[in-house]
């Protein structure tokens, strides 16, 4: 009986052996390379059974640059042998070339690597080890792959990591240890992928320096509440299902527009907060409104402001599609507001007297049943004054920040009764 099991224990085993031996890809030697510069072209390795190496020769011409760029190639695996041909290389681009398979050999030599590009292939599988030996690296972009998956530990050598971009891939979750120990990572996007959660304490290592986080268009259903306690830029529009949002996190901008959020609890000093198009949205609290210099509200089913006479930095208000706003009188505290947009009902028609208060005041939009009128106090003397002949052009030079809505009928005030038609702008 013990017998048995032994064998069985080493047929097992060579079985394994077997398989891996078939998958390591025969080594094929680039003859020759198409450059411009430092950029290649044209290289023809489609097998992922076979893996191009870079010879001594063929990079003869690129010694002299930090920087070398392949594309319009097929190569199914990352060539070999770059970097110990080439190790003076800061950045390497590898931009749709249909890549399968990066193998962890492929940096040996990558000593002065910082920027690693390898957008745009087909990208399914990486291993825990695969950056292992590119230890200098700052910036790692795998956008536009089918990663469905990151290996826990696939970042643990990379302690100056600063970007990572992983967006437009099939990731559905990211575990707890992904970031850990990355003392120096700076900025994290994961846009379009299928992500439903984020563990708590995934940035526990970055508390006090992540600047940006994004997850746009996933799948989240909830961001813990912890999970950040300082960051720049928090970006997490086009989640659906993110139905209530609560964070503790100083922060200089929440954009998290287009989701299906109904109740928003900003606890941390916060400067701007964009969450236009969330129909659903009924409750905000902003527990320290006297930071606020930027609310986009829009197409929101918000009633009640209790914050806003709080909020006397505001430079930048936009309350268009909320009907009933009870509380849009209260912004005449916003000395400072420059920009204000909103809608006109018969609840706000009674309170207009608000707006001579706010002298700054130079981008008023007010939308109505029958369309939306822009007013724009006349800045600058001689912009306008001659001629009159604004165009389109000069009016986003002068909004500066401020999108023009479609269709959008502009009239301006000096030419009341000029036979000269308004001016149409916007997307048009
Ligand atoms: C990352 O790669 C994508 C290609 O998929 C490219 O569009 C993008 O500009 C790259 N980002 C950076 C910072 O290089
Ligand atoms: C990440 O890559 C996408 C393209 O896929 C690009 O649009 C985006 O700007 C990049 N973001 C950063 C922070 O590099
Ligand atoms: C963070 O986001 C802001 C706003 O979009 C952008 O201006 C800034 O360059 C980003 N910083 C980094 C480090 O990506
Ligand atoms: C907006 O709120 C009103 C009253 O609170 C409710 O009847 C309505 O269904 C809400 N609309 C949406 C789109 O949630
Ligand atoms: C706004 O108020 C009017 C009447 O006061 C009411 O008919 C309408 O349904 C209200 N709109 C919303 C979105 O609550
Ligand atoms: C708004 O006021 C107008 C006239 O002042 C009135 O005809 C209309 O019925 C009112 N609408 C609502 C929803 O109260």
């Amino acid at each position: 009986m013990l017998k048995l099991n032994y064998l069985n224990y080493i047929l097992i085993a060579l079985i394994g052996l077997a398989i891996c031996e078939s998958q390591k890809p025969q080594e094929v030697a680039v003859e020759s390379l198409d450059c411009r510069k430092n950029t290649c072209m044209g290289l023809d390795f489609p097998i992922a059974s076979k893996i191009a190496y870079f010879s001594e020769e063929v990079t003869n011409n690129l010694r002299e640059y930090e920087s070398l760029i392949l594309h319009s190639s097929h190569l199914a695996n990352l060539p070999r042998k770059v970097f110990l041909n080439l190790p003076q290389l800061v950045e390497f681009d590898v931009l749709e070339c249909h890549l399968q398979q990066v193998e962890r050999e492929c940096f040996e030599g990558a000593e002065n690597l910082k920027i690693l590009n390898l957008g745009g292939n087909n990208i399914r599988v990486l291993e825990s080890n695969t950056f292992e030996l590119a230890t200098q690296l700052e910036e790692l972009n795998l956008s536009d792959n089918q990663l469905e998956e990151l290996p826990a530990n696939i970042f643990l050598s990379l302690n100056k990591l600063k970007k990572i971009n992983f967006s437009n891939n099939q990731l559905k979750t990211i575990s707890l240890n992904t970031f850990s120990k990355l003392g120096s990572l700076k900025s994290i996007n994961l846009d379009s992928n299928k992500l439903v959660e984020l563990p708590g304490e995934l940035f526990r290592d970055q508390r006090k320096h992540l600047t940006n986080f994004s997850a746009r268009s996933n799948r989240l259903e909830g961001i813990p509440s912890n999970i950040f306690s300082e960051i720049e830029g928090l970006f997490l529009s086009f989640n659906p299902q993110l139905k209530s949002l609560h964070l503790t996190a100083n922060m200089d901008l929440l954009q998290a527009t287009n989701c299906g959020l109904e109740s928003v609890k900003l606890d941390g000093r916060v400067i701007g907060v964009q969450l236009e198009d969330n129909l659903n949205l009924k409750e905000l609290k902003i527990s320290q409104p006297q930071d606020l210099e930027q609310l986009y509200l829009a197409n929101t089913n918000l009633t009640r402001l209790e914050f806003l006479p709080k909020a006397s930095k505001l430079v930048d208000l936009d309350l268009t599609g909320i009907e009933n706003l009870s509380d849009l009188p209260k912004i005449s505290s916003a000395k400072g507001l420059e920009r204000l947009s909103f809608t006109y009902d018969n609840i706000t028609s009674d309170h207009m007297d608000m707006l001579p208060q706010l002298k700054d005041l130079n981008y008023l939009e007010i939308s109505h049943d029958k369309g939306r009128e822009i007013f724009i106090k006349d800045l600058d003397e001689d912009f306008f004054v001659d001629e009159a002949e604004l165009d389109c052009g000069q009016l986003a030079d002068l909004l500066e920040f401020v999108e023009l809505p479609k269709d959008t009928t502009i009239l301006e005030d000096r030419l009341v009764g000029d036979p000269r038609r308004p001016l149409r702008c916007g997307a048009a």
